[in-house]
């Protein structure tokens, strides 16, 4: 079971690092770890357990915020229409994305990062992406709302990139172009 002190914090090279690409048929190991990273955040949206084990709640966790550098994530997490998406993906890619932008009117958070950063990151709306299951199956989504946003605070990490890097820190809350506030 994946806890708080397995997660790595701001400062940590592993998550300024390029994940590397990852070889299927992934491993035993790699797919119960890929399993673990889902539960994490099922564990950290259950009140209880969250409580009981001080979980901080969370609706993505990259594989290189515990410290291990493989190109995989997790999303936990419900769409637009109310319909929970719950997915481990591997070697997950953006084919293509909106011209129109999107960002959470209140900002992002990360498990990783324990201060608040204050101010908009700007993402696409509107994605279409490949990825690959634990077993290897490929799949093609659309994803919009905070579930792409989600996706691609996800894949950033894989890249080294943190959310707040994004951030017009001359100006956190400056009006972002062609882009609509998601309400959290
Ligand atoms: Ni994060």
């Amino acid at each position: 079971m994946i806890l708080m002190h397995d997660i790595i914090r701001d400062g940590h090279p592993t998550l300024r690092a390029v994940a590397k690409e990852m070889t299927f048929p992934l491993t035993i190991e790699e797919k119960k770890f890929g399993e673990d990273l889902l539960q994490f955040l099922i564990n950290s949206q259950d009140p209880e357990i969250a409580d009981k084990h001080g979980l901080r709640s969370g609706i993505g966790i990259a594989a290189p915020q515990v410290n291990v550098s493989k190109r995989m994530f997790a999303l936990h997490l419900p769409d637009p229409k109310g319909k929970q998406i719950s997915m481990v993906v591997v070697n997950p890619k953006i084919v293509s994305h909106s011209v129109e932008g999107s960002y959470v009117s209140v900002g992002e958070g990360c498990l990783s990062v324990d201060r608040d950063v204050p101010g908009y990151v700007p993402r696409h709306a509107r994605i279409t992406v490949k990825f690959f299951t634990l077993d290897g199956e490929e799949k093609k989504m659309r994803l919009k709302g905070l579930p792409a946003i989600a996706f691609q605070h996800e894949l950033d990490h894989l890249n080294g990139i943190m959310f707040y890097d994004h951030i017009n820190m001359a100006n956190p809350f400056a009006e972002i172009p062609n882009a609509s506030p998601l309400e959290d």
